[in-house]
Order: structure tokens, then sequence, then C-alpha cells
């Protein structure tokens, strides 16, 4: 395990509202870009990003009808794809542009699905990284025997994170980290707690299980002893507080 090794996912939520869709947030993609720039400058840490669907993938998706999965490629299926890479060349482009050194991986190329089963071929994302450049994944529909199947951003970050053992993972979301049922921010929430944790119920929930899920592989992730966080997107300078001081009151800590 590598100490400086940070699996970040940076949330469609932040990217690309799913309340309006539209909408690219790019002073905040920016933001968040200067902020990894500077901490890979200057504590020399290596990323991995991952991004999600945003409102635009995830209402695209939608349009798969149940059936649509297990036939041919569909408007849904081709549209969500198409929009996939819309919003990751956006992304790239902002953080290229602040600083960051991306090599955007198309996620198809390095997650498979045998057997029933996912696997991820780390090498090539081993390979962007020694490098010294910044592999960018995505969520994404991938093309499996069985038709579309839907593959969250969630879901790659655990897959790395299971396979590379970086030191810490971070959830970058539209909200203060997680939220009690007052709209607080949890500061630590505990595997017992995680099942049972009455959620803030305001927001869109997305095809992929919104907060819920993300608990549920964040819980994974901590139990593999990988440091876990869900910050807010739009205060970046949390990431520093929690990479270099190993917490901050801005987010959510998720403990085994
Ligand atoms: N207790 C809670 N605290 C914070 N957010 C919550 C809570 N309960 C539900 N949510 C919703 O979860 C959302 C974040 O999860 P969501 O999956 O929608 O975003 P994301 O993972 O950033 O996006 P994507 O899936 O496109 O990557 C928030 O925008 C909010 O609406
Ligand atoms: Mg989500």
């Amino acid at each position: 395990m590598s100490s400086k090794l940070v699996v970040l996912k940076i949330g469609g939520s932040i990217l690309n509202p799913k309340s309006d869709f539209s909408k690219i947030n790019r002073e905040i993609v920016l933001n968040i870009g200067r902020e990894l720039a500077r901490l890979r400058r200057s504590q020399g840490y290596r990323f991995i990003l991952i991004h999600g669907g945003g409102g635009l993938a995830h209402t695209a998706v939608r349009l798969l009808r149940p059936g649509d999965v297990r036939g041919d490629l569909t408007a849904g299926a081709s549209l969500t794809k198409t929009l996939l890479l819309y919003l990751k060349l956006e992304l790239c482009r902002l953080l290229l542009q602040a600083g960051l050194p991306v090599y955007p991986l198309d996620t198809e190329a390095v997650v498979r699905e045998e057997r029933d089963s996912l696997t991820i071929e780390v090498a090539k994302v081993h390979r962007v990284i020694e490098k010294n450049v910044v592999p960018v994944l995505n969520g994404d529909l991938e093309l499996s025997e069985r038709g579309s199947i839907i593959v969250s951003g969630d879901l790659v970050a655990y897959m790395l994170c299971e396979a590379l053992r970086p030191a810490t993972c971070i959830f970058l979301i539209d909200k203060k980290g997680v939220l009690d049922e007052r709209g607080r921010t949890i500061p630590v929430l505990r595997g017992e707690d995680v099942c049972r944790i009455n959620l803030y119920k305001k927001g869109v929930t997305d095809v992929t299980g919104g907060m819920k899920t993300k608990l549920e592989y964040s819980l994974k992730i901590a139990k593999l002893g990988v440091r876990t966080y869900i910050c807010p997107g739009t205060e970046p300078s949390v990431l520093r507080e929690v990479l270099l001081g190993g917490h901050s009151s801005r987010c959510t800590r998720v403990l085994p």
C-alpha cells in the first residue's frame, strides 16, 4: 500500500447536478483540480480519479427499458455512453486547465464481466500512475454477454481500492458529507451506524442507489483498511485537511 496513493471519486452530483442537468459546475471542478494539482506537486500525492454519471447520464440511462439491457444497444444505451464521454471530456479539459495532467481511461477497457462477476485489470491503471500522470475512469455502461450493465463510479472506486489498496479513498459529493436528519454533517459513521442511519431525505436519488449504495461501498472500502471519507466537492480545502491531518469537521469519515 502506498501512503500517497488516493482513489478519489468525483461525484456526478458535483460535475453535473441531478436537479439541473443542463449545468456543468465548471468553477467547482476547476477549484478541485487546482487543489489536487497543489497536493500532487507539493506533497507527492498520486491520484486515481473516477467520475460519476451526473444528471445527464442518470437521466439517459433511465431510457433503457428493463428488457433492453439484454438486447441490442438501444437509444438509451448509446445516449448514455455518448453523454458519459461528453462529461469526461469536460471534466478532463477543466482538470488539465487547472494544472492536473490527466489521462482519461476507458472504464470498459479495464473492467470486464467474466462468468457473471466483474473484474478490474489494474495493470493499465498502474502504468499510467508510474508515468506520473493521473488516470481518470468513470461510472459506465458495460456491454457484456448479458447486454448493457450499469457499473457505478462508486463500484469502480471499490474495485480499484480492493486491487490497489491505496491509503485513502475520498468520495466528493454535492453535500457537506453525509448529513443527519436535520441536515448536519455526521463526522464519523461506523459499520453498524451505516446500516442503521436515518438519512437526510431531500435530494434526487439516482439509478445506482444514491447515498445508500455509496455508504455500502464506503464501508466495504473502510473494511479493506483504507481511510475513507465522504467530502463536499464545493470545499476542496477539505482534501488537504483529510490527507495531511487525517480529519476534517467538514466531512464524514467512514470507519469499519
Ligand atoms: N444523508 C445524506 N447526506 C448527504 N446526501 C444525501 C443523504 N441522503 C441522500 N443524499 C443524496 O445523495 C446524493 C449524493 O449521491 P448521488 O449518488 O446522487 O451523487 P454522486 O454519487 O455524487 O453522483 P453520481 O452517482 O452521478 O456519481 C446527494 O446529492 C443527496 O441528494
Ligand atoms: Mg451516485
